[in-house]
């Protein structure tokens, strides 16, 4: 499995599997399968409501904790610098973790103009030793602008929506001068749709491999982290089976030329 070492020295591994709409007891074995296929890194959130399934999958499964990567979020309704340690109490409480790997804040939610007291409650369990890296999520560079500017910490990772139809080339080229790691959510634009999209289908053809494989080679090898979500025991096997080919320059051209600006999640700027 390829890593990428963050701001803090702290290694991650670029895949992992994600659980966004997973129900908690779907959770649970979806996990449990992504474990056994390889994945060392799993992403939930406070909304995801799955954090205890998740936990018990990853308690469960004996793999050494040290050899796992485990990110939780802080939810909307929890910004504040109290209530973000609280959150995050009860969020490793539902893990049942006593060390969380990556803490992000969810969304910067512009609106309740928190994030800054809320990054200072990260910054404190991150000193405390209670994460071993602390980011954030849909930030814009305007949020980072403004974060980074009070900030003792630079966060490690900002977590953004990011497929081909969305490439976010101007954030990801913030993100990386500021040391910055950019990780992919949605990274397959959700599945359907995108995956059906002919330059895909005709790359993917080419090499004898799926559309989702070379979406997800794709970013790879942009250098983004990725936690491609799936409940089906052969995509979330598929979906890890990409590390032993590779595109070519104009493969790359190709998909590159797909982004529209597309965005299916809320915008960052008002959401929240
Ligand atoms: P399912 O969970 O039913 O297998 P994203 O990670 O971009 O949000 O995409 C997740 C969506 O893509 C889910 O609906 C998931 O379906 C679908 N999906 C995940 N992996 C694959 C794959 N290898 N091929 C086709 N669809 C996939």
């Amino acid at each position: 499995m390829n890593t990428i070492t963050l701001n803090n020295g702290v290694t991650m591994p670029q895949l992992g599997f994600g659980v966004w709409q997973v129900a908690d007891d779907e959770a649970e074995s979806a996990v449990a399968t992504a474990l056994s296929a390889g994945y060392r890194s799993i992403d939930t959130a406070k909304l995801y409501h799955n954090e205890a399934g998740v936990g018990r999958a990853v308690r469960e499964s004996g793999i050494a904790r040290d050899e796992l990567f485990i990110t939780t979020k802080l939810w909307n309704d929890e910004h504040g610098y109290d209530s973000a340690l609280r959150a995050f109490d009860a969020s490793m409480e539902r893990l049942g973790l006593d060390v969380l790997d990556l803490y992000l804040i969810h969304w910067p939610a512009p609106a309740q103009d928190k994030y800054v007291e809320t990054w200072k409650a990260l910054e404190k369990l991150y000193a405390d030793g209670r994460v071993r890296a602390i980011g954030v999520s849909n930030f814009t560079v305007q949020t980072l602008d403004r974060l980074l500017d009070k900030a003792d910490v630079v966060p490690a990772v900002n977590q953004i929506e990011l497929h081909p139809q969305l490439a976010q080339d101007a954030l990801r080229a913030y993100d990386s001068a500021h040391g910055i790691a950019t990780e992919a959510w949605s990274p397959l634009g959700q599945g359907k749709g995108l995956l059906d999209e002919p330059v895909l289908t005709r790359i993917a053809a080419k090499h004898d491999r799926t559309p989702a494989q070379v979406v997800l080679r794709w970013h790879i090898q942009l250098g983004n982290v990725v936690i491609p979500k799936s409940v089906t025991p052969e995509r979330i096997r598929q979906n890890i089976d990409v590390f032993d080919f590779e595109l070519d320059p104009a493969d790359m051209t190709e998909i590159a030329s797909m982004d529209a600006g597309r965005r299916l999640g809320p915008d960052p700027a008002t959401f929240g």
